[in-house]
């Protein structure tokens, strides 16, 4: 394991690099057990275990940055409790308290606080929460043990230009979910699901594939492992559809819009709407906001090119930025600060 001063702060991009701790808890017997902190990096598993011959696997991401006043603090920890209750409620799987998940949470990071990149990086700590059914069986249905287990790492920017416009595609040839499928919950089968798109797009030399519904294939979906918006007219406009993730960024910048004097719209984005808007971005915790340079749809002749950083990104991005770094008021309580 690499110490702090060894790390080379400002290249870190969105790769694992090992930290000192990560904390465990068991569901067993019908209840959740005490959190144990651990520094080995491996599970022992049963090879029956329901999370790797079925799936039953549901993830989180979250983050924890160092201010200029070098406070620590962890972004919204509550809402991604609530998102992976979501999803083991989804999976049948034992759901963690949110008490539970963001004690552990804090506690990771207050024990991990050295691996924390300096505030000058812009890079943070992020949180990798897993879920998985470790009851050993063979018969599809839910297990009866559950595993949650978090570990974290520090990052720097998910697409390698950071804020940079991306260039996304439009997969018409495969979906990301199915229509009443697990698109509204983070399961990990969703992203094995999408490595195909992704590598197709990548090989066509663009930075990420953008999704349709899978019902109609009208409308825009998501952006990979982002969700989209668009900005037209003082507005903040982001699909609504059962197969995309909520996502807590977005959460979060649809209310910074509204205090910025922007009407925001969840709604169906038809694709014929995309030439309308004056920016578009993806956002999430990993790409934070990225804004997209164009959007291409080969199928249909189709290609938008839009400015990049645009004012109402730019601006979106430095209020998001501002108040998980301490830099503005948390009006709204959306840090923990972790000791
Ligand atoms: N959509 C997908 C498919 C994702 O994997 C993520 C990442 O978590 C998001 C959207 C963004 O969600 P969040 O802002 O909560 O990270
Ligand atoms: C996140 O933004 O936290 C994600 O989960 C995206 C990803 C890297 C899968």
């Amino acid at each position: 394991m690499k110490t702090p001063d060894q790390i080379d702060w400002n290249f870190l991009g969105f790769t694992y690099t090992q930290t000192p701790y990560n904390i465990r808890c068991y569901f067993r017997d019908g209840k959740w057990e005490q959190p144990t902190v651990h520094t080995e990096e491996t599970i022992p598993m049963h090879m029956a275990a329901s999370c790797l011959h079925y799936g039953q696997e549901a993830f989180e991401g979250l983050k924890a940055f160092r201010g200029e006043d070098e406070k620590i603090r962890l972004f919204r920890a509550d809402k991604n409790a609530e998102r992976l209750q979501s999803s083991a409620e989804y999976l049948k799987m034992a759901v963690p308290p949110k008490e539970l998940f963001v004690e552990m949470c804090t506690k990771l990071v207050s024990l991990n606080k050295e691996y924390i990149p300096p505030f000058t990086t812009g890079g943070s700590l992020y949180l990798r929460p897993l879920l998985i059914g470790t009851g050993a069986m063979v018969g599809v249905k839910p297990s009866n043990e559950y595993l949650l287990i978090i570990f974290c790492t520090p990052v720097g920017n998910y697409f390698p230009n950071g804020m940079k416009g991306i260039k996304a595609i439009i997969d018409r040839k495969h979906d990301r979910a199915a229509p009443f499928g697990t698109g509204h919950v983070k399961a990990g089968g969703n992203y094995a699901a999408s490595l195909q798109s992704g590598d197709i797009a990548k090989e066509q030399g663009y930075d990420s594939a953008i999704y349709l519904d899978p019902s109609t294939h009208q409308n825009i979906d998501e952006c990979g492992a982002a969700n989209f918006f668009g900005i037209k007219n003082n507005k903040y406009i982001t699909p609504s559809s059962h197969s995309v993730l909520p996502s807590i960024t977005n959460m979060s910048l649809r209310q910074i819009a509204e205090d910025l004097g922007m009407t925001v719209e969840e709604r169906d984005i038809p694709v014929s709407e995309l030439s309308s808007f004056e920016e578009a971005g993806a956002c999430g915790t990993a790409a934070v906001i990225t804004p997209i340079e164009t959007i291409d749809d080969p199928a249909n002749n189709f290609s938008v090119t839009y400015k990049w950083v645009g004012p109402v990104t730019q601006k979106l991005y430095e209020k998001y930025k501002a108040i998980q770094l301490g830099q503005v008021p948390d009006e709204r309580g959306w840090n923990i600060i972790v000791d």
